[in-house]
């Protein structure tokens, strides 16, 4: 039986140490001025030097366990998307099972680019849908301060770290991801890349002599590339969904550029209030950028029961991909799932009001199921009479 994945935990780890654009008009020729016009990005997070990729994705994680009131033992597979893992070798997904203290299940790290933690989220529906798997940890992280070169401030200004995760259950309620789109177009690969240190060009003198470790980019193409794909992905997930675009509250799109945001929002017809934005407090923190704005766009009250939401970004590939999640009572109050392990003592009035609204969705559901074939007979006969 196809299973709903609904989204009942999330957490998001951002490094301490801000990095402003007064800063970087210190390190190379650039300014405040330009920075926001260009971008909307005023400051954004650098990890410090004991941190890593997997480290973050860690904390990020565990908020969002601890939000679904799972343990890590709970855990059927674990899907890590990112650009900058610890290592090339041992994927980093295994490190983050180890680190969590998760049983020995499936884990996996997918590269693509900006957009990995979608193609993470669609990847783990697949697994619940299918009936495979309960719960699943998706995590969007990045640790990309790493891999940018500081003397290029063409790039060096745009990037920040961060990770963000959700985790994923099977449920019978209708709800949580809807649909989603994925694409790639592989011919302008080259507008994103790291030119080196992969099997194309191992690391070299030479590569170190012409810094092709790190990231390069035609930020013109991408800006076109992203201006195009993004209000175009959101639309045909809204349309995979079933809904319309008057059906959707909230769009949560990768904040790589306040422009391309805004562009966005008014080829899709939305109003202001509408689009969730923190592109000006992290920059771009690729694949952890969308899982990071979620769980922001919740802690600022900016999601509600019963929402529908779009998640839409663009990356290097280049890759785009779009989701769009209905945010149930599950969603609302994840500690639903484990209530029965909770104290009614130790619950708020408002959680207890959740709590008997989900349950009566839930036997309505039930019942639902059970009176539909009795419906559908009755209604028959009826007209066969
Ligand atoms: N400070 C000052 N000047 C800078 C600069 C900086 N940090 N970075 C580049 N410039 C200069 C360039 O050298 C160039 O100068 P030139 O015209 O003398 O050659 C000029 O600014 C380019 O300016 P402009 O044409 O106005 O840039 P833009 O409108 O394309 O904006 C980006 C530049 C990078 C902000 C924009 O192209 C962009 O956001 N692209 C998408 C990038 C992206 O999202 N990447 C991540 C994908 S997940």
């Amino acid at each position: 039986m196809t299973k709903y994945s609904r989204i009942i935990g999330w957490g998001k780890y951002a490094p301490e140490q801000i990095l402003t654009n007064q800063d970087l008009e210190k390190m190379v020729d650039t300014s405040d001025e330009w920075i926001l016009t260009r971008t909307g990005i005023r400051e954004r997070r650098i990890a410090a030097p004991e941190e890593t990729t997997a480290t973050m994705s860690v904390q990020a994680a565990r908020a969002a366990l601890d939000k679904a009131q799972l343990r890590p033992t709970d855990l059927d597979l674990i899907i890590v998307a990112t650009s900058s893992p610890d290592h090339f070798l041992p994927a980093v997904s295994s490190t983050i099972q180890d680190m969590l203290g998760a049983k020995e299940v499936g884990a996996f790290t997918l590269t693509a680019g900006c957009t990995g933690f979608v193609y993470g989220l669609a990847t783990a529906h697949q697994f619940i849908a299918s009936g495979t798997y309960e719960n699943v940890l998706v995590i969007g992280a990045e640790l990309i301060s790493r891999f940018v070169d500081w003397e290029d401030r063409s790039t060096c200004v745009l990037f920040g770290d961060g990770a963000g995760a959700v985790v994923l259950t099977a449920s019978e309620m209708p709800g949580g991801v809807l649909s989603f789109v994925l694409g790639s177009d592989g011919s302008l690969g080259d507008a994103l890349i790291v030119p080196s240190i992969g099997c194309k060009e191992p690391i070299s003198q030479k590569v170190l002599d012409e810094r092709t470790h790190y990231i390069r980019m035609d930020g013109r193409r991408v800006l076109k590339f992203a201006i195009r794909i993004m209000s175009k992905a959101a639309v045909e997930a809204v349309k995979a969904s079933g809904l319309s675009l008057s059906d959707i509250d909230l769009l949560i799109p990768h904040q790589a550029n306040l422009r391309i945001i805004e562009l966005t929002r008014r080829h899709l017809g939305l109003p202001e209030d509408k689009v969730f934005i923190n592109v000006d407090r992290y920059g771009n923190t690729s694949a952890a950028s969308i899982p990071i704005a979620f769980c922001e766009a919740i802690e600022e009250g900016r999601v509600n029961e019963g929402d529908n939401l779009v998640m839409v970004g663009f990356g290097g590939g280049l890759t785009w991909a779009a989701t769009v999640v209905h945010m149930g009572v599950l969603e609302t109050l994840p500690r639903l799932v484990a209530w029965r392990f909770v104290p009614v003592g130790s619950l708020s009035l408002e959680e207890m009001k959740v709590i008997a609204r989900a349950t009566m969705d839930s036997l309505v559901f039930k019942a639902s199921a059970l009176l539909l074939p009795l419906y559908t007979k009755t209604g028959l006969r009826r007209r066969r009479k």
